[in-house]
């Protein structure tokens, strides 16, 4: 399906809900850019991971001036990867795409992500990327900040139950040793701190359509979108 001249889809929800499955799919059925905003949020990590600016024992950020640190010395860019027919994110010109979806940055992710600072960096991106339309982006704040004016809003939720279980195949399938009561714990330790945060927390725009896909196949799920990317176009 193809759509002139194009609009822009937001997707947000809680962490492992399936906000990038659905996205990806999405994008590819209407030949629109896939923007996985946590992917950016993650590499900002992984360079503060990296360059000793969080303090792995108490999860605290060390580095007051974080911000002003990471604006001058962190480039992101998505590339596209043509063998795996995705986008991946380079930090600094190197393709972090494996590295960044390590439990050790999940842990730190969501401290990094309440840092103002931090956000108003990476939206000014986001807004960039988002200018031309034909846009699929998800996040936590796409239909509430950085694209309030989005043409189609989602707000993805499923039951807890299935998103640890769904994570937890995800990490296994890649080798990490995690439990199924890690995985819990760090879930709901983000949900807490996205919702919680001040800047910019996680919730449902008052326009966003609500999709719980508990019992939902990704296929599913797929169709059920188009039909409301067909009445919004
Ligand atoms: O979608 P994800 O699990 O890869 O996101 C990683 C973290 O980044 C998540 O815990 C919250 C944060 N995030 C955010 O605050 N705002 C966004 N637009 C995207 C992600």
């Amino acid at each position: 399906m193809t759509t002139k001249p194009g609009i822009n889809i937001a997707i947000d929800g809680y962490s492992s809900t399936g906000k990038s499955t659905l996205a990806k799919s999405l994008a590819a059925s209407l030949g629109y850019r896939y923007i996985d905003t946590g992917a950016m949020y993650r590499a900002v990590t992984l360079f503060a991971l990296r360059n000793g600016l969080i303090d792995q024992n108490n999860d605290s950020v060390i580095n007051e001036n974080i911000a002003q640190r990471i604006e001058p010395e962190v480039k992101l860019m998505f590339r596209f990867n043509p063998e795996k027919n995705l986008s991946e994110i380079y930090l600094n010109n190197e393709n972090v795409e494996d590295e960044i979806r390590k439990m050790e940055v999940a842990r730190h992710v969501s401290s990094i992500a309440a840092i103002s600072g931090i956000r108003r960096f990476l939206v000014k991106q986001q807004q960039a990327m988002a200018r031309e339309k034909r846009v699929v982006m998800d996040g936590r704040d796409i239909g509430t900040v950085v694209l309030p004016e989005a043409e189609l809003k989602i707000f993805m939720t499923a039951s807890e139950e299935v998103r640890v279980e769904r994570r937890f195949k995800e990490l296994q399938a890649k080798g990490q040793q995690v439990t199924k009561e890690e995985v819990a714990r760090n879930i709901s330790e983000r949900d807490y701190k996205d919702t919680s945060r001040e800047d910019s927390p996680l919730k449902r725009a008052k326009d966003a359509l609500l999709l719980d896909n508990s019992d939902l196949t990704p296929s599913e799920q797929l169709e059920v979108v188009l039909g409301w990317v067909r009445e919004n176009i």
